[in-house]
């Protein structure tokens, strides 16, 4: 009898689990690859209709197709976050057609490596990548969800090279830590107005299984990377307020394996206790993973 009471609600969890997301609205920048296209996947398995942006077709159509063939609703929108107006407009006619939008995942990014022989025209593409378009997208967001009831979550993919100093950086470290430094003043904003609708997450992954990342791993640039699945999977628990706070760090540690970190934001910093992103606890993913 208790047997089966527990299966039961086993059961029933499973199925919360499986539906969680069920009848969604979410827009993923950067969702026909990668990082984005795994979180695409896997909101979609869990009952959301997802809708990818980018700028190139071919690869959206592609993604929208793997979507469908695993029994998921998806469509595309061809934008380029770099354009002011681009992803906003999207956003407009989603939230317009759809009469809401629940999550946002700020994702789109480019990564290359930068140092002093790089010309510096690279290292400006990157922070109008990642970090003048994604703010600007975001701002745009908050500002507009502010004064509506809905809830809506926006997740924004950081990176470890927001808070560590990493040869090769000089562009995309300070874009991301730029990007962190705003969604933190909007989220203050939004805590000083009491404003409880919008909620902000942050997930910094290590180096990721992507292919341009396995390259330059191979090429001793960047460090032994995490997989695709631990980080969307992350992303997944982030957005199901599953973890222990809104900023999660997921990666492999050499001894270690895949780990997920949590930290606490301090709003009330002061010059003998400087430290915006703190450690809270952390959580072993696969201690059998080797790179
Ligand atoms: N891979 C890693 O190791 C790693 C680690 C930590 C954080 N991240 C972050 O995770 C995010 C995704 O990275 P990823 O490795 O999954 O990248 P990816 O596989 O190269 O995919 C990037 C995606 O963003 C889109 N994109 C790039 N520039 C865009 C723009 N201006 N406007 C609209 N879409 C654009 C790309 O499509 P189009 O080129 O067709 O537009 C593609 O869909 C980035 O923010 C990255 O910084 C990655």
């Amino acid at each position: 009898m208790e047997n089966n009471h527990i299966s039961i609600t086993f059961l029933k969890r499973k199925i919360f689990t499986i539906l969680m997301f069920d009848n969604q609205i979410a827009i993923i920048t950067g969702g026909s690859s990668g990082i984005g296209k795994g979180i695409a996947e896997k909101l979609s398995s869990m009952g959301a209709k997802v809708i990818l942006v980018a700028r190139t077709e071919d690869k959206l159509i592609k993604a929208v197709e793997d979507i469908k063939r695993k029994g998921g609703i998806a469509e595309y929108r061809i934008g380029d976050a770099t354009t002011p107006g681009d992803i906003e407009k999207i956003i407009d006619e989603i939230y317009n057609n759809e009469k809401r939008l629940d999550i946002f995942v700020n994702n789109a990014g480019i990564f290359k490596f930068s140092d002093i022989y790089t010309d510096y025209k690279d290292i400006t593409e990157m922070i109008d990548t990642d970090m003048i378009a994604p703010g600007r997208i975001l701002h745009y967001i908050v500002n507009k969800f502010s004064d509506t009831n809905k809830e809506i979550k926006i997740l924004n993919t950081l990176s470890h090279a927001t808070f560590r100093i990493m040869s090769g950086n000089i562009g995309y470290g300070t874009a991301k830590e730029a990007l962190f430094r705003i969604s933190l003043q909007l989220e203050k904003d939004l805590k000083e107005k009491n404003i409880k609708n919008i909620k902000i997450y942050r997930i910094y992954p290590s180096s990721v299984a992507t292919p341009q990342l396995l390259e330059m791993y191979k090429k001793g640039l960047v460090e032994a990377p995490t997989t695709l699945e631990s980080v969307v999977n992350e992303a997944i628990d982030l957005l199901a307020d599953k973890t222990p706070s809104r900023d999660s760090f997921v990666g492999y540690i050499p001894n270690k394996g895949i780990v997920a970190a949590y930290y606490y934001i301090n709003f009330n910093t002061t010059y003998n206790n400087p430290n915006v992103l703190n450690f809270l606890s952390e959580k072993i993913i696969d201690d059998k993973y080797k790179p």
